[in-house]
């Protein structure tokens, strides 16, 4: 059972005062890898997020995703609080309402782009996987290479079956962590673009990580995490906080 947080429905993903502190083991060594976050995302929002390695970045797509518990705060997703689930939860809602674009984008390499698009959307729960299969990798532009396995295709091609698979469940959330890192800036850019658009038709909300700032400055709103506290950025354009606000 999930818990749906009352007048929130529209939010696709909330932070609110979000810490995570690591321990290592016995010791008394402490990272504060979030302090206090507070983050705010309808669908359709896309925020890139910046900031010096190891300032928090892949910590806190971690707690999106549920891969990760935060030590103090709330985390929501589609309207349901992470904190109220147990794993078996926080799978099930990562799988239905959270798509992440990686960088080796995790195709299964004995299955054509239909068949892993097909999987993704499967395990999201879509009901007709394959037609799904279809009109997502149509969207991505690739129609013609449906039937192409994961080594018959370029890396950039790669990629584009990795962003229909992130959206194959149709999610409230899509996460991209530095995902142009191997990529030639005009592929870079037109993958960034890509998922920027169909994040926007789908709509889900999109948080993207990048240090490109080129990259950054086509989201709606540019946010610096500097030592686990984020702060808006100056680069891009600022967007209203009234979601925050009212939350
Ligand atoms: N599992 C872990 N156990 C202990 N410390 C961790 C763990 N994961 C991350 N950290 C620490 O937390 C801080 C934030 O790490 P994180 O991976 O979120 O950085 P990042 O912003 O994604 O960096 P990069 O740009 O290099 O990917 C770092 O100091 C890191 O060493
Ligand atoms: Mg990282």
């Amino acid at each position: 059972m999930t818990t749906r947080i009352h007048g929130s429905d529209s939010v696709a993903l909330g932070l609110r005062d979000v810490f995570k502190i690591y321990r290592e083991g016995d010791t008394e060594t402490e990272t504060v890898a979030l302090r206090g976050v507070d983050l705010f995302m309808e669908r359709g929002d896309v925020v890139a997020l910046m900031g010096r390695s190891g300032a928090g970045k892949s910590t806190l797509l971690n707690l999106i995703g549920g891969m990760d518990t935060p030590s103090a705060g709330r985390v929501t997703v589609d309207g349901h609080d992470m904190g109220r689930l147990d794993e078996e939860g926080r799978a099930a809602l990562r799988r239905r309402s959270v798509g992440f674009v990686f960088q080796d984008n995790n195709l299964l390499p004995y299955l054509s782009a239909r068949e892993n698009v097909a999987l993704c959307a499967a395990l999201a729960g879509a009901p007709d996987a394959t037609g799904r299969a279809d009109v997502l990798l149509a969207e991505v532009g690739l129609r013609e290479r449906t039937a192409h396995r994961p080594d018959q295709l370029s890396g950039g091609e790669r990629q584009r079956v990795g962003v229909a698979c992130a959206l194959a469940g149709a999610p409230a959330v899509i996460l991209a962590d530095e995902i142009t890192g191997e990529l030639d800036s005009a592929t870079a850019d037109r993958l960034v673009a890509l998922v920027i658009e169909l994040g926007r038709r789908a709509p889900a909300a999109v948080l993207l990580v990048t240090h490109n700032p080129e990259v950054a400055m086509r989201a709606d709103r540019v946010l610096k995490i500097e030592d686990g506290a984020l702060t808006p950025s100056s680069v891009g354009n600022t967007m209203t906080r009234a979601t925050e606000m009212t939350l």
